[in-house]
């Protein structure tokens, strides 16, 4: 799985019109689209996946926003693909994110921060399986 990460379209940039645009980034940067959907997570699904937060002071509001609103995971492939797509983003803070990165350009505050990217290649393959099945995956693999 070390040429895979999971992104996610945030609710924000959904409201904002922002798929395509941040797509764009996304696919320039050479990252290929494996699987992709729109979905709009519910309070358990949210909590599952920020799982690891679950102590922290944000995780409340974090699932607040996170269910506020459609978003889209994808699964996406690419050598080194977690390390270059988080150097694509930016930081967590838009504040502190450099200049060009997705998060620098469209975010607004820490917490809608635009777009997630898995931290490492083993969360990457357990996020990927939140979202995706195998089947989809193959499936679109085989494009
Ligand atoms: P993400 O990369 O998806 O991982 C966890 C998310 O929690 C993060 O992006 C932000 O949306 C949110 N987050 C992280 N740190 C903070 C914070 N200090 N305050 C509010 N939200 C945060």
């Amino acid at each position: 799985m070390s040429n895979r990460t999971l992104a996610i379209l945030k609710p924000d940039c959904v409201r904002k019109n922002l798929i395509g645009t941040v797509i764009k980034h996304i696919q320039d940067a050479s990252f290929k689209v494996l699987a992709l959907k729109m979905v709009k997570l519910t309070n358990d699904s949210a909590g599952g996946f920020y799982e690891i937060h679950k102590e922290r002071p944000f995780f409340n509001d974090l699932l607040a926003y996170m269910t506020s609103g459609p978003c889209v995971p994808i699964a996406l492939e690419k050598d080194n693909a977690v390390k270059d797509f988080r150097k694509l983003i930016g930081a967590t803070n838009p504040a502190n994110a450099e200049e060009g990165t997705i998060r620098k350009l469209y975010a607004e505050s820490i917490e809608q921060n635009i777009v997630h990217g898995s931290d490492s290649d083993e969360n990457a393959a357990i996020e990927i399986a939140h979202f995706f099945t195998r089947k989809e995956l193959l499936e679109n693999n085989g494009l």
